[in-house]
């Protein structure tokens, strides 16, 4: 019946159609595109708030539009789009902008940074504050920087001395640094979008892995991993980053209401990222799987299968640079 359709197709709108508010004719479109869940995630959870406040705040002025889950566009394909005016904002981890600086690469070093309060710290220093101009000559612009957590390894075999990754395969992210860290251990990188991890994993592409409590979880790599070593032993961080142009193009008082909002957004939702992170461990641990923690011993063999990666991106990214971020305690 004509009621029956409707009432289908009322369903298939609310399923397929992004939350949020029309934009209204006169008001700027902020489409904003990331890769991860919407909630229960500490970047899903932080777009959420910051397209909350631009379209009460800014209403009749400007209008986000939060895509998230890859659904606009995947990391690989965020930052050209970008720079081509089909999206304005994003939050790429840190891991992703191999193509346009070697600096950010500093975040991938392993076990560089204790806990996420020593990334905040570094960040937060004038050698991190200037890693968001570094790409400006490209047409990219950082704007804040927004906590995931750090992060943990996984494959089908459990994983408790590094020489158990040896002929491995390992899903990474796209860059050099981390490519280098799988190499170091025997293993055999592949790097893919995040959207594709879990078919790969399920299918055996590739045995393992290495994300952040929350990137585990909310994806559920853990159902189909022999358990996750809680390595701690990088980081997973992101990036605001707009184009040049189009920030530069805005107006003045659009652009400072803008960044306020998106300053006090990162503030309120980076002091939940930990939490949210050991919420999710809690979660992965409840639905049965194990959770390997490393004794001191343990961890310091892979501290030092990983250790030579430093010699081959020192000169790349900078020894001061490296220096500063070792100077950061939390
Ligand atoms: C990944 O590709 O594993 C992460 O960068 C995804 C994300 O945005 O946390």
């Amino acid at each position: 019946s004509r009621q029956a359709l409707a009432g289908l197709c009322l369903g298939f709108i609310a399923l397929s159609t992004p939350v949020f508010a029309q934009c209204d004719p006169g008001e700027i479109l902020i489409r904003f595109s990331h890769v991860t869940a919407e909630t229960g995630h500490p970047k899903g959870e932080a777009a959420l708030l910051l397209q909350t406040r631009v379209n009460e705040e800014m209403d009749g002025r400007a209008c986000m539009e939060v895509y998230p889950r890859s659904q606009l566009f995947n990391d690989d394909d965020v930052l050209p789009a970008m720079l081509r005016g089909e999206v304005e904002m994003a939050a790429p981890s840190l891991s992703k902008f191999g193509a346009y600086t070697p600096q950010l690469q500093v975040f991938d070093l392993p076990f560089l940074f204790e806990d996420i309060l020593a990334v905040e710290e570094f960040q937060n220093s004038d050698a991190g504050q200037e890693l968001k101009e570094s790409m400006v000559d490209d047409g990219l612009l950082g704007l804040e920087f927004w906590h995931n957590g750090m992060k943990q390894l996984s494959a089908n075999v459990p994983l408790v001395d590094p020489a158990d990754a040896d002929g491995l395969k390992f899903r990474v992210q796209r860059s050099a640094v981390l490519m280098a860290q799988i190499e170091a251990l025997g293993g055999e990188p592949f790097p893919m979008a995040f959207s594709a991890v879990f078919d790969a994993l399920q299918s055996g592409d590739v045995d393992g892995q290495a994300n952040t409590w929350s990137n585990i979880y909310t994806q559920g790599f853990h159902t189909v991993q022999d358990g996750v070593t809680e390595t701690n032993h990088g980081i997973v961080d992101y990036l605001v980053v707009t184009s040049v142009e189009w920030w530069e193009g805005l107006q003045p008082d659009i652009r400072e209401d803008l960044a306020q909002i998106l300053l006090e957004v990162t503030h309120e939702r980076n002091r939940f990222a930990f939490e949210l992170g050991e919420l999710n461990k809690i979660r992965v641990r409840q639905e049965g799987a194990t959770i390997r923690i490393l004794d001191d011993n343990e961890r310091e063999a892979w501290v030092s299968a990983l250790a030579p990666v430093y010699d081959q991106f020192r000169d790349e990214i900078g020894a001061d640079l490296i220096q500063a971020a070792q100077a950061a305690e939390g």
